[in-house]
């Protein structure tokens, strides 16, 4: 450790004038600052144990940084199947913070300004994910807000800190790169989903739960913040080797956790469209499983599965598994409830079974399902992600048009019209 930092003094000395460059000044006009000449090896920020006099390749005071992303549903913004981006905030090493360095810097026309410096892909990125509340103001103001009040307090984007000869704005033009780029190693939505996490109106989430799944993905524990139960915002906190500009982010443990209740979290749907996530970690089976079940939720209108009929056992409870979560299931009428569930007897082979309960046999009748009220259908059972899922003429979703909740029950429709799409789990009893 010792050496380390020795090694760090020595190079923080040797790179006491980090910026010779070896463009000259024309070519550097309106070329994107990508390079800032510093060490990536020296000490982290928060981490040195004596003062370090270089600020442009040791990030201070804002040493602890936080890459912050929304979860906006009301109104909602962004891809229905990704956070959007907040902002890198650069908090001191004790967690008080700095806000609105320099006022000559609140730089305006965002957008010109990247496309000017050949970061034209970073604007692409930041209209589909770096999105602001429409009743707060445009997305581009909120660029200028969040540079202007975070971004011009990081020392290492001091413009002394630029090569010489660096065009007006380039240490913006390396926030906004470094904020994407940061991004878009942080798919907090593909973790959570990962662990079977996904949007609903109804289900709930302990913040253990959560963390653990975010955790397992990040390598650290990140801060949740929450609004009326519901999860809107995360926090993931850094410290930094050498630049904002390409410096090295080194995760670390939340040092304090967010706003979000310890259970009882909301993670509510957002509306509009998905879009193909940039994530590739997808191998395991639990991916598997959460693809399987989300062709079920509402998105997919005609789920007729393609899964090979399984055994059945011959008494069982029905769960209703939704967005990956087991909420409730049937009674012995038939209907969706959150109270104790029936048993059933299933009769037949996995391919095709009548059900029965305490009041009767079951069927569908009007696209309802209901037992003990006169009709009788077969069903089939098909192996999906480790469950044995009931279809009904091949379809696995059933829906509902409330989720239940206390001594109110919901009747199950068949198909995926309703606002509460479900699949039902059979469960030996
Ligand atoms: C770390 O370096 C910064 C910047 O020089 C300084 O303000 C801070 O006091 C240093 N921390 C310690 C523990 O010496």
């Amino acid at each position: 450790m010792l050496a380390v930092t020795l090694l760090a003094g020595l190079v923080g000395s040797t790179l006491a004038t980090p910026f010779f460059s070896p463009w000259n000044a024309e070519e550097l006009f309106n070329r994107a600052v990508t390079s800032s000449g510093c060490s990536t090896t020296g000490t982290a920020s928060c981490t040195n144990t004596s003062a370090v006099s270089d600020l442009c390749c040791f990030q201070a005071p804002g040493g602890q940084l936080l890459q912050v992303q929304f979860w906006d549903t009301d109104p909602s913004t962004g891809p229905s199947n990704s956070w959007t981006i907040h902002g890198l905030w650069p908090d001191h090493c004790d967690g008080t913070f700095d806000e609105s360095c320099d006022s000559s810097r609140a730089y305006t026309g965002i957008s010109s300004l990247l496309t000017a410096q050949g970061a034209s892909d970073t604007l692409d990125f930041m209209q589909t994910y770096w999105k602001n509340d429409p009743n707060d103001g445009t997305d581009e103001t909120f660029w200028e807000h969040e540079w202007a009040t975070h971004g011009t307090c990081m020392s290492t984007l001091d413009v002394k800190c630029l090569p010489s000869g660096s065009p007006k704005g380039a240490e913006a033009v390396a926030f906004y790169n470094t904020v994407v780029r940061l991004f878009k190693t942080l798919p907090t939505y593909t973790w959570l989903e990962d662990a079977g996490i996904t949007p609903s109106s109804s289900t709930t989430h302990t913040l253990a739960s959560m963390i653990a799944a975010l955790k397992k993905g990040y390598g650290f524990t990140p801060a949740l913040d929450c609004t009326s139960g519901a999860v809107d915002q995360i926090s993931y906190y850094y410290h930094l080797r050498g630049s904002v500009i390409d410096g090295t982010f080194e995760p670390i443990d939340a040092p304090k956790a967010g706003s979000c209740p310890s259970s009882g979290i909301k993670y509510l749907t957002k509306t509009g469209s998905p879009v193909s996530t940039t994530s590739t970690k997808t191998t395991s089976t639990k991916t598997t499983t959460t693809s399987t079940k989300t062709t079920t939720t509402k998105t997919t209108t005609t789920s007729t599965s393609t899964g090979t009929p399984t055994s059945i056992p011959s008494k069982a409870t029905i769960q209703a598994i939704q967005d990956g979560d087991a909420i409730g299931g049937l009674l012995s009428l038939g209907t969706w409830s959150t109270q104790t569930l029936a048993t059933y007897t299933l009769t037949g082979t996995g391919s095709s079974f009548t059900l029965s309960s305490s009041k009767g046999s079951c069927g569908v009748s009007g696209g309802a399902f209901a037992c003990g009220s006169g009709s009788s259908s077969t069903f089939s059972a098909v192996a999906s992600g480790g469950l044995t899922l009931l279809a009904y003429e091949g379809s696995t979703s059933f829906s509902s048009s409330d989720a239940p909740s206390g001594s109110t029950v919901e009747t199950v429709n068949t198909g995926s019209d309703g606002d509460q799409v479900y699949t039902l789990s059979i469960v030996s009893t």
